[in-house]
């Protein structure tokens, strides 16, 4: 027997295609991208009406989500993503290893943005419903008419600003799947598009929840937006 060391041939674990993101939450992401330019675009249209019906729509899915944070697929529970900030400042520390994609859904640290993104969102979307013209003195916001012309000017300003705020967000958020890929070499975005993601075949996969239970729970979403925007 020579005393030469062979190189250990390198542990290959089996991965399998396992679906990770529902239809549902990557619809409600790429429409919410969709949504996002289209209300920046419409916003200074003479005719405001493409402004509010997109942010109506906007408004409607953040509902969807909401629930679908409480009852939909195993991965986009909030219970399921939301662990402790020390988690996810853990997460971070070991941001430059290199370690194999084994995340099945949001990680510790990416929850935490998913939040700020939904909440910033509904900042967004609130604000825009008590928004006032100063310039002709008259509620453009379908709820404008619930507060003060003094409240109202003030709610638009914040409508205004928080805008930067979400594009700060956004690029955040983008840059961030950069790094993942750049740095770590893992891929979230092909998972956002096709819900499958190839993980160690131990894995479990997750629990996914009906589409048309979604469907439902859209439409309802929908029904209660127009109830708000039309009846209050
Ligand atoms: C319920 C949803 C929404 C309603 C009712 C709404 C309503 C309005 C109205 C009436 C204005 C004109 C205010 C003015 O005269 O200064 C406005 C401006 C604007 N909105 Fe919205 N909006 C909504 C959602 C959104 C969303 C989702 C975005 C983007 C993410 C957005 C971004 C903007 C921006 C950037 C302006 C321009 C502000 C400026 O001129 O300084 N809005 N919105
Ligand atoms: C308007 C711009 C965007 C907004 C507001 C946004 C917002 C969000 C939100 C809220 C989620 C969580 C999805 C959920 O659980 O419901 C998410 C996830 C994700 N987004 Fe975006 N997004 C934007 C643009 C993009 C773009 C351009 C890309 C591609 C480069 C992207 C890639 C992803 C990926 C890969 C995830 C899943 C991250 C993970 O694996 O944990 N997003 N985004």
């Amino acid at each position: 027997m020579s005393g030469v060391r062979r190189p250990r041939a390198r542990q290959t674990v089996l991965r399998l295609s396992m679906r990770v993101w529902d239809a549902p939450t990557r619809l409600f992401h790429w429409a919410v991208v969709v949504l996002i330019a289209t209300s920046y675009f419409t916003r200074n249209l003479t005719d405001i009406t493409w402004h509010l019906l997109s942010g109506y729509t906007l408004l409607s899915l953040l509902l969807f989500r909401l629930v679908w944070g409480f009852i939909g697929s195993e991965t986009s529970r909030f219970s399921q993503f939301l662990r402790s900030p020390v988690e996810g400042l853990r997460h971070l520390a070991h941001f430059t290893r290199r370690e194999p994609d084994d995340q099945v859904g949001h990680n510790a640290a990416g929850g935490w943005m998913v939040l700020v993104l939904l909440a910033d969102l509904g900042v967004q979307v609130g604000t825009g419903l008590f928004t006032y013209d100063a310039d002709d003195h008259v509620p453009q916001g379908p709820l404008a008419h619930l507060v003060s012309e003094d409240t109202a000017e003030k709610i638009t300003a914040v409508h205004s600003f928080n805008f930067n705020v979400i594009l700060a967000l956004i690029v955040l958020h983008v840059l961030a799947v950069i790094a993942y890929a750049v740095i770590k070499k893992h891929d979230l975005v092909r998972p956002m598009i096709t819900g499958r993601k190839r993980l160690p075949g131990a894995t479990r996969q997750p629990r996914m929840a009906s589409s048309v239970l979604a469907l439902l729970l859209v439409v309802l979403s929908a029904c209660v937006v127009w109830v708000v925007v039309t009846r209050i």
